[in-house]
């Protein structure tokens, strides 16, 4: 951690904690960790407890309402820990970062007034300078604005994640408006960070010991980053420069929009050797009526297309993907079509939810806003299926050999848990030295979740 960083005259002195909590995607973390080390020159080192925390910083998520409503109900434990904290005469600041932050920005500190700090996920670049300010008796700060300059540029270098698997945020934001989506309005418009950056962060991470990247994006597969030549670089022009990272392992990217699946970023899957065989597309819905309504631009024929596409580049794909069920005015028969162009891709791995309305988007104020029960009914149908074919591509892993990046020790002794090809989770025996490395695992075991087997000879 920071027990080397300096503290310069006014700052604070070491030895204080963050206790930071995200909530969310992917890109959370990525931004929580970024968070950790924008705070470490402040003398600020992270601690899992609360009750010992400086600063609590609550990373949070707007998606769907019970997103938003956890927020709250974490805020209340916040609330008694600075309140036990204040007997002890010490002081805590409080924090909300992230997607809820940047959509209810001062509403929050009314229905929360242990908040003093809100801080919207494109202005954590400031962090340093508000949590000064804020410890200097200016609360509470709200900060939500859209900033000209990119907070990538202007945080720390990133320090060693201490794992064998890392993030990296390669673009933010999204234009596309889905008419149930928040993420249009809480993290701005689509932003691609430059080439040089991210290489220069790769690689930084593969010297920490990093053996596989995970590019992340609300659309990662729109990423259009400036390359050293001034142009406009694709995903597919991106993956291919950082799979020549010496020491790199493994590459994968999410999350994807099948109208940006573009023809190079599939040829990929066959061409890059260190590209993973798992990809992650958001279906939504399998008819064309809600698909529409959604602002998907797409059809369920257009996604089963693409995935013949991407199945002929690369046969043994893992396909993965998001599906709302409940959308205002699904019927009962577009409900259906859904779980037949599931029955049809057959998924390894889906996230589905209830449609959640969100204030400020279209389909908020649609009419035919589906019954609670209805939505339930249908949602418990779907993960019925979706169970299934998890389940069934699982086992067929049984008996191949696959090749599993270890990450970190198993809840029984002397096992292991790392990563297949395909994201599932692999346990096998094996001793702690092979933490960050790649080994050929024959699977004898598939449960839902997860998969088990033995470490054979290299
Ligand atoms: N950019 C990605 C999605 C990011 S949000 C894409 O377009 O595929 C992650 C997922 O949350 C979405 O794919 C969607 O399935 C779900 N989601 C978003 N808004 C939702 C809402 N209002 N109610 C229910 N699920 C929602
Ligand atoms: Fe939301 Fe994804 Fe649609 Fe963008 S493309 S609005 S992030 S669902
Ligand atoms: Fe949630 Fe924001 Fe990610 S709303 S899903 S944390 S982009």
């Amino acid at each position: 951690m920071s027990s080397n960083s300096v503290t310069a005259p006014g700052e604070e002195p070491q030895g204080r904690k963050v206790f930071i909590k995200t909530f969310g995607c992917q890109m959370n973390a990525y931004d929580s960790e970024r968070m950790a080390e924008a705070l470490a020159p402040l003398g600020y080192v992270e601690t899992a407890a609360m009750a010992d925390a400086d600063i609590i910083l609550l990373n949070t998520c707007h998606i769907r309402d019970k997103a938003a409503e956890k927020v709250y109900s974490e805020l209340g434990r916040v609330r008694e820990a600075k309140a036990s904290r204040r007997q002890r005469n010490l002081d805590t600041l409080v924090a909300v970062a992230g997607c809820v932050a940047q959509a209810e920005g001062a509403e929050i500190i009314d229905r929360a007034p242990v908040v003093d700090l809100v801080i919207g996920p494109q202005s954590y670049q400031k962090l340093p300078q508000l949590i000064r300010s804020a410890r200097s008796g200016r609360r509470p700060i709200v900060e939500t604005e859209f900033p000209e300059d990119s907070k990538f540029a202007d945080l720390p270098p990133r320090r060693a994640p201490q794992r064998a698997s890392a993030f990296l945020t390669v673009q933010e934001g999204c234009n596309k408006f889905c008419t149930f989506c928040v993420v249009p309005y809480t993290r701005g418009s689509e932003f691609s960070r430059p080439v040089a950056e991210i290489e220069t962060e790769a690689r930084r991470l593969v010297e920490q010991g990093v053996r596989e990247i995970t590019l992340l994006g609300q659309n990662v597969n729109a990423y259009h980053g400036q390359g050293a030549d001034g142009s406009a670089w694709t995903l597919a022009r991106l993956i291919a420069r950082l799979a020549k990272i010496d020491g790199l392992e493994r590459l994968r990217y999410t999350t994807n929009h099948p109208r940006d699946m573009s023809e190079d970023l599939i040829a990929a899957h066959r061409d890059v050797p260190k590209l993973m065989p798992y990809l992650h597309l958001a279906l939504q819905s399998g008819a064309d009526r809600i698909l529409a309504a959604m602002n998907r631009k797409h059809t369920a024929a257009d996604y089963l297309r693409l995935v013949q596409r991407i199945r002929a580049a690369r046969p043994d794909i893992a396909l993965s993907t998001d599906i709302i069920v409940g959308f205002p005015g699904e019927t009962e028969a577009e409900f259906e079509a859904t779980l037949r162009v599931v029955e049809q891709v057959g998924f390894a791995q889906a996230f589905s939810f209830k449609y959640s309305p969100r204030p400020g988007t279209p389909a908020a104020t649609m009419t035919g806003q589906i019954p609670p029960a209805v939505a339930a009914e249908r949602l418990a149908r779907l993960q019925a299926v979706l169970d299934a074919h998890q389940a069934r591509f699982n086992r067929a892993c049984i008996g191949r050999t696959l090749p599993v990046l270890f990450e970190k020790k198993g809840r029984r002794a002397g096992q292991l848990v790392g990563r297949s090809p395909y994201l599932q989770a692999v346990h096998a025996a094996a001793n702690e030295a092979m933490i960050g490395r790649v080994l050929p695992v024959e699977i004898a075991g598939a449960g839902p979740n997860s998969l088990s087997g033995t470490v054979v000879a290299d």
